[in-house]
């Protein structure tokens, strides 16, 4: 490791390899250090494992309903190890075209494990060398975060798991699967493992799922949920686990009232923490809270050569596309160009059915900042397209700004929504109005007519909702 780089980037999950790839095209030298496999936790233990499960699991409940658009399924079933199997090759097939990636912008990758000492400087242990110093101009720390197991007595149980081991492998013989955590990991596996037939319960400490989001989606989820067979329990505190007979028991307290549901499964999903600390030497100056990294606007931490991105960020939005896009801000700040990416627009998705996507704010948020608003609205159960595809009814809202009508924020919870939203996102970002984005045919049938509906509806003019009586 004698090689003086311009860069360094430890870690290769999304926000690392996308700003070593950029860093390369610019000219700059890159080495990458990645401990365990590239990718990180996006592609082998988060958004694309996670995916491409709901890919068969949605697929296997749709194809329950096969009669009713006149297909003959008989004898529909699964097998838990080929779904898996299939997911592990979509991960390895992504994989192996990130290490490519890589190979053919001639980023070293460098398999070790990292640190930063005391006076700053990245040092890395592999099987031939022991904390040997990586030379590099700049360093980008992309270490990412991990499950935050909360303190409740029984944490430790056998059978009380992360996301992590649950996308490890197959959970044979789980009939029953009980969720701590009603957010978006929450909400997504408990959608998968409905669909497959198993029995979920969802306990949720605040008041709704999903409570970071526009309250009609958390009631709406919840609401698909339990028709599929859920339990949803919100106001709920786990007080703690315990195991008899191999069968484990969730204890819990729901609106003052004790409960107890047994399981086969836990699966722990209140959040993830980065540990940065466990890497950075206290003497560098880096400034750490609560694991976090502190970092500027432009991803520099509190050592000006250092910057860091993604989810170790302290405060920071714990998305793959945020982190590869603060990866590619932080690159073209190192080379003094500004990378031309909006970071105050950060479309979010949900991968549950029907899908859930929002950009921009919510009208809470809008009246919490004193704007006044003006919004649309279209129920998706009038749209042709939606019928047609046995899809659940959902909605799109859209949020301007009084006066200019400028698009500030939109959530949608509807087929396709996680593509939908991209359109709204380019309004948000390109300061568009209402007006600007109605301007525009959108080709018949297809979901994306509920945006026009919703667009018209801020005016009152939407065809396909029925005219306010007067
Ligand atoms: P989260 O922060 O989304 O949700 C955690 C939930 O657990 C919260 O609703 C919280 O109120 C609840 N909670 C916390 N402690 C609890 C307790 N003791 N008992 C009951 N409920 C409790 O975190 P999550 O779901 O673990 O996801 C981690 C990160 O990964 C998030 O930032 C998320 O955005 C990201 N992610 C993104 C996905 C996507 O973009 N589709 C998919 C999965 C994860």
């Amino acid at each position: 490791m004698d090689k003086h780089y311009d860069l360094a980037v430890l870690g290769g999950g999304p926000g690392g390899y996308t700003a070593a790839i950029r860093a390369a095209r610019k000219g700059l030298t890159v080495a990458l250090v990645e401990r365990s496999e590239l990718g990180g936790t996006c592609l082998n233990r988060g958004c694309v494992p996670t995916k491409a499960l709901l890919h068969t699991t949605d697929l296997y409940r749709e194809l329950s309903k096969a009669e009713e658009i006149g297909l003959r399924i008989e004898g529909l079933s699964y097998d838990l190890s080929k779904l898996y199997a299939r997911k592990d090759a979509v991960v390895g097939q992504l994989r192996s075209g990130v290490e490519q990636l890589l190979k053919a912008n001639k980023v070293d990758v460098i398999c070790g494990s990292g640190r930063i000492d005391e006076a700053g400087k990245l040092r890395v242990t592999t099987d031939e060398q022991q904390d040997a110093p990586v030379e590099a101009r700049h360093i980008l720390l992309a270490t990412g975060a991990r499950p935050a197991m909360p303190p409740i007595e029984g944490i430790d149980l056998p059978g009380v798991i992360s996301s992590d081991e649950l996308l490890a492998a197959p959970p044979e013989n789980c009939r029953r699967l009980v969720i701590i955590g009603g957010g978006v990991i929450g909400v997504e596996f408990a959608s998968a493992f409905s669909s497959l037939g198993i029995e979920v319960t969802i306990i949720e400490a605040l008041e709704r799922l999903l409570p970071t989001l526009d309250r009609e989606i958390g009631q709406n989820l919840a609401m698909q949920l339990k028709r599929r067979g859920v339990t949803v329990a919100t106001g709920a505190m786990v007080e703690r686990m315990t195991r008899e007979d191999g069968t484990l028991y969730c204890h819990y307290t729901a609106k003052g009232k004790a409960e107890t549901v047994a399981c086969d499964l836990i699966l722990v999903a209140t959040g993830r923490r980065s540990d940065a600390d466990r890497f950075i030497d206290a003497g560098s100056g880096i400034r750490t809270e609560r694991g976090g990294v502190v970092v500027n606007e432009h991803y520099q931490t509190t050592v000006p050569h250092i910057y860091a991105v993604g989810d170790l960020v302290h405060g920071g939005i714990q998305l793959a596309h945020v982190a590869a896009a603060q990866g590619v801000h932080a690159v073209g700040h190192m080379i003094g160009e500004d990378a031309g990416i909006d970071l105050d627009t950060v479309p979010a998705c949900i991968y549950t059915d029907p899908e859930i996507a929002v950009v921009g704010m919510t009208d809470e948020q809008a009246k919490a900042a004193g704007i006044e608003t003006v919004s649309g609205k279209y129920i998706m159960s009038g749209n042709g397209r939606t019928l047609i595809a046995q899809q659940d009814r959902g909605f799109i809202k859209i949020l301007a700004e009084a006066g200019t009508e400028r698009i500030i924020g939109a959530q949608l919870m509807c087929a396709r929504a996680t593509d939908l939203v991209n359109e709204l996102a380019v309004a948000i970002v390109n300061r568009l109005s209402v007006v600007d984005l109605a301007r525009t045919i959108r080709p018949h049938p297809t979901f994306g007519e509920g945006i026009t509906e919703a667009l018209e509806d801020v005016h009152g003019l939407a065809t396909h909702i029925m005219p306010k009586r007067r």
